[in-house]
C-alpha cells in the first residue's frame, strides 16, 4: 500500500531508476506518483494518475541528477490529485518527504503547525513531516537529527524517506511499514518491495522497525531507535528480474496463473519425502502439537486459511480460522498452549499483523505462511513456512492462493502423527495437474458467453466451500461485477432470491466434498432458469444436471479443490478482459494492505 523508491548514486541516472522502481511497484498503489531529484534545489514532479502520467511530466533531459525518492500513491488521506500525490514539501522547499502509512496523530500535528503559521498545500498526513522538520532545521540541528526527532513524533505505522537540497544523501525510517535497502556497485537504494530495484541488485538489507537508515552512493548505516550504529545482515535475493516481469503476457496476472505449475513445485520442493508418505517440513519440527490452532488471514489468505482450517480440523485439531480484522486476543481463547497461523502473501497486512502481534502477546505460538522472505511476518513470528510462489505483482491473488492452500496442506499433514499417505502422493502430482487444466481449459468461451451477465454466483461444499469464496472475490474484484459465494446449503436460506436467468452459478462439484447434496442445490438453482456451470473432476456424472462443465483431473478429495479454483481464475480473468478492465490494477485497490 503505496510504495517508497529511493536512489543515490556515482551515475546521472537517478530519474531512470526511480521511474523504473515506480513501475516495479505500481502494484502498491496507483492512484498518483511523483518523484523528487535532488539536485542543487528540489525538483519535484507528480501527478496525479498511473505511473505514465509522471513519465510524461518529467523531463526528457533533468541534468545530472544522481539522487532522488519516488512515490505511487493509494489514498488515505484526501482523494488522488497532483496536490495529494508525494512528495511533500516544507515551505521553503529545501526537503521533500515520501511516506507509506498512517499518522495517527497527523492532525494534532497539523494543527499545532498551522497554529504556528504554516501553511499546508494538501489533505495528506503526509506533509507534517517536511514542515516539522523545517522547524528543526530553523532550530539548527543537522538533517539527520531533524529527520530523527520529527520521525520521534509520528505515531502510528510509518514507513518514510527524505531527501534535502543540495545533498544526495537518503534518510530513511520505518516503524510497521517494509522499507528494503538494495545495495549497488554504483550507489544505494531504498524501496518498500524488492521489486522496485531487482534489475539492479540483489543484495539486500531488512530494516527493522524502529531502525534508521542514511544512504549515500557508497555507504548505508542503519541505526536503531537508541541511534546506535547496528550491523544489518545482508541477504541475497534469490529471483530473476524476469520473474517480476510479464514474460510476453498481456497481464501480470495471466502470467501469474499461469505460473502455478512451477509455483507449487516450488513450493513442494524437498518437502515431500514420498516414499516415506511424509511431508517434511523442518520449519515445524519445534512445534508441538497444539491444544487449539488459530489461522488469521484477510481476503483471498483468509480463503486459504478456511481451506487450511478444514484439513488441520480433520486431522483431529482445534482449529477455527478468523478474519483477521476481527481478531481479538482478549475475546478467543488463545494462550501458551494455541498455534497461531498467520496467512499472508505480503506479510506486511496491518490486520494480520496486529492479530499476530496480538497473538504474540498472549504467548501463543506464532507461525507465518507467507510469500515474502524478510516481511514483517516472517521476522516477527516463532516460525516461517515460505510459500515459495515467487513474486506476485497482479493485485488480484492467484498463485499465491494456491501455493498457500498447498503451504497449509503441508502444515497440516506435518503436525499429525498419522498423515495420509494418498495426500502426499496427490500432492507430488498437482503440478503436471495443473499444467492439464490450464493446457485444457474452455473458461474463456464461457467468460465471452456470459461476460452480459447481471451477476456471477458460485457454490461449494466442505473443501470447495471456501474455494465458492474466492471465485466470487476474484470475479468482483477484477470484473467489478456482483459476484458472491456461498456454501451451497445457504443458497436456499435466502440468496436464491438473486438467482435468475441472467446470473450464471459456477457449482464446483468435486468428489469427496458431498457432490450429490451440491447438486440437489443445483436443481434448485436450475428451477429459476440460472445456467449452471459445473467445475468437476467427475463430467459423466454431473453433465447431464448441467448446462456447462469445467473439467479437471481427479486428484485426493481434499486437493481437487486447488485444481477446481484454478478454472475459476481464468473465468475471472477472461470475463475482465472481454470488459476490458484493469486487470492487474483493479479500480480502489493495492497489493499489499498496510493500513487497519
Ligand atoms: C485479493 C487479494 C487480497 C489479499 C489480502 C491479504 O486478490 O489479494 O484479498 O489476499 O489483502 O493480503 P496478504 O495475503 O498479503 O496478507
Amino acid at each position: 500500500m503505496c510504495g517508497i523508491i529511493g536512489y543515490t548514486g556515482t551515475d546521472d541516472s537517478a530519474l531512470d531508476i526511480l521511474l523504473t522502481g515506480l513501475n516495479g511497484l505500481e502494484y502498491r498503489g496507483y492512484d498518483s506518483a511523483g518523484v523528487a531529484l535532488a539536485n542543487d534545489s528540489l525538483d519535484i514532479y507528480k501527478r496525479e494518475g498511473e505511473v505514465s502520467a509522471l513519465e510524461a511530466a518529467v523531463p526528457e533531459a533533468p541534468g545530472s541528477v544522481s539522487a532522488g525518492i519516488g512515490h505511487t500513491r493509494w489514498s488515505t488521506h484526501g482523494p488522488p490529485s497532483d496536490e495529494n500525490a508525494h512528495p511533500h514539501t516544507d515551505e521553503d522547499g529545501r526537503v521533500a518527504v515520501v511516506h507509506n502509512g498512517i499518522i495517527e496523530n497527523y492532525q494534532a500535528l497539523r494543527d499545532e503547525l498551522v497554529a504556528r503559521g504554516h501553511e499546508f498545500t494538501s489533505d495528506t498526513d503526509t506533509e507534517v513531516i517536511p514542515h516539522l522538520i523545517e522547524e528543526q532545521l530553523e532550530a539548527g540541528e543537522n538533517r539527520q537529527t531533524a529527520f530523527r526527532q520529527v520521525v520521534d513524533r509520528l505515531e502510528g505505522s510509518y514507513a518514510v524517506a527524505a531527501v534535502f537540497e543540495g545533498s544526495d544523501v537518503i534518510y530513511a525510517a520505518r516503524h510497521e511499514s517494509p522499507l528494503v535497502i538494495g545495495l549497488g556497485d554504483e550507489g544505494n537504494y531504498l524501496a518498500s518491495d524488492v521489486p522496485a530495484f531487482i534489475e539492479y541488485t540483489d543484495q539486500v538489507i531488512y530494516l527493522e522497525d524502529g531502525e534508521f537508515a542514511t544512504l549515500t552512493p557508497d555507504e548505508v548505516v542503519v541505526r536503531d531507535e537508541a541511534g546506535e550504529i547496528v550491523e544489518p545482515s545482508i541477504e541475497e535475493i534469490a529471483w530473476d528480474p524476469e520473474d517480476a516481469g510479464k514474460s510476453g503476457y498481456d497481464h501480470y496476472m495471466k502470467k501469474e496463473i499461469h505460473e502455478q505449475p512451477r509455483a507449487i513445485r516450488n513450493c513442494l520442493r524437498n518437502r515431500l519425502a514420498e516414499f516415506e508418505d511424509r511431508v517434511v517440513l523442518e520449519e515445524l519440527d519445534d512445534i508441538e502439537r497444539p491444544a487449539r490452532i488459530h489461522l488469521v488471514a484477510c481476503g483471498t489468505s483468509y480463503h486459504a486459511a478456511l481451506y487450511g482450517a478444514q484439513l488441520l480440523r480433520e486431522h483431529g485439531i482445534p482449529t477455527q480460522s478468523f478474519l483477521a480484522s476481527e481478531y481479538r486476543a482478549e475475546s478467543v481463547a488463545v494462550d501458551a498452549e494455541t498455534l497461531v497461523i498467520g496467512v499472508t502473501q505480503s506479510g506486511e497486512t496491518a490486520d494480520t499483523m496486529r492479530a499476530l502481534r496480538e497473538a504474540n502477546g498472549a504467548e501463543a505460538t506464532t507461525l507465518a505462511v507467507t510469500n515474502t522472505v524478510g516481511s514483517s511476518a516472517a521476522r516477527e513470528c516463532d516460525h516461517v513456512c515460505y510459500v515459495r510462489a515467487g513474486p506476485e505483482i497482479g493485485v488480484a491473488a492467484t498463485k499465491t492462493f494456491a501455493s498457500q492452500q498447498v503451504a497449509l496442506a503441508m502444515v497440516a499433514t506435518a503436525l499429525v502423527d498419522d498423515p495420509d499417505p494418498a495426500l502426499v502422493d496427490a500432492l507430488s502430482e498437482l503440478p503436471d495437474q495443473i499444467q492439464q487444466v490450464l493446457d485444457e481449459s474452455h473458461a474463456r468461451a464461457l467468460a465471452d458467453a456470459y461476460v452480459d451477465a447481471d451477476a456471477y454466483f458460485f457454490v461449494g461444499r466442505e473443501y470447495t466451500a471456501p474455494v465458492a469464496l474466492e471465485g466470487a472475490l476474484k470475479m468482483k474484484e477484477i470484473t467489478y461485477k456482483h459476484a458472491e459465494g456461498f456454501a451451497a446449503g445457504e443458497l436456499k436460506h435466502g440468496p436464491l432470491a438473486l438467482v435468475t436467468a441472467d446470473t450464471p452459478v459456477f457449482a464446483l462439484l468435486t468428489e469427496g466434498s458431498r457432490l450429490e447434496k451440491t447438486l440437489g442445490n443445483v436443481k434448485e438453482i436450475q428451477a429459476r432458469d440460472a445456467p449452471v456451470i459445473a467445475v468437476t473432476d467427475v463430467p459423466a456424472e454431473v453433465e447431464r444436471y448441467v448446462d456447462h462443465v469445467l473439467e479437471v483431473p481427479s486428484s485426493h478429495p481434499k486437493l481437487t479443490p486447488i485444481l477446481a479454483n484454478i478454472q475459476l481464475q481464468l473465468a475471472s480473468y477472461w470475463v475482465a478482459n472481454q470488459l476490458n478492465r484493469s486487470i492487474d490494477k483493479p479500480r480502489n485497490l493495492a497489493k499489499s494492505v498496510t493500513v487497519e
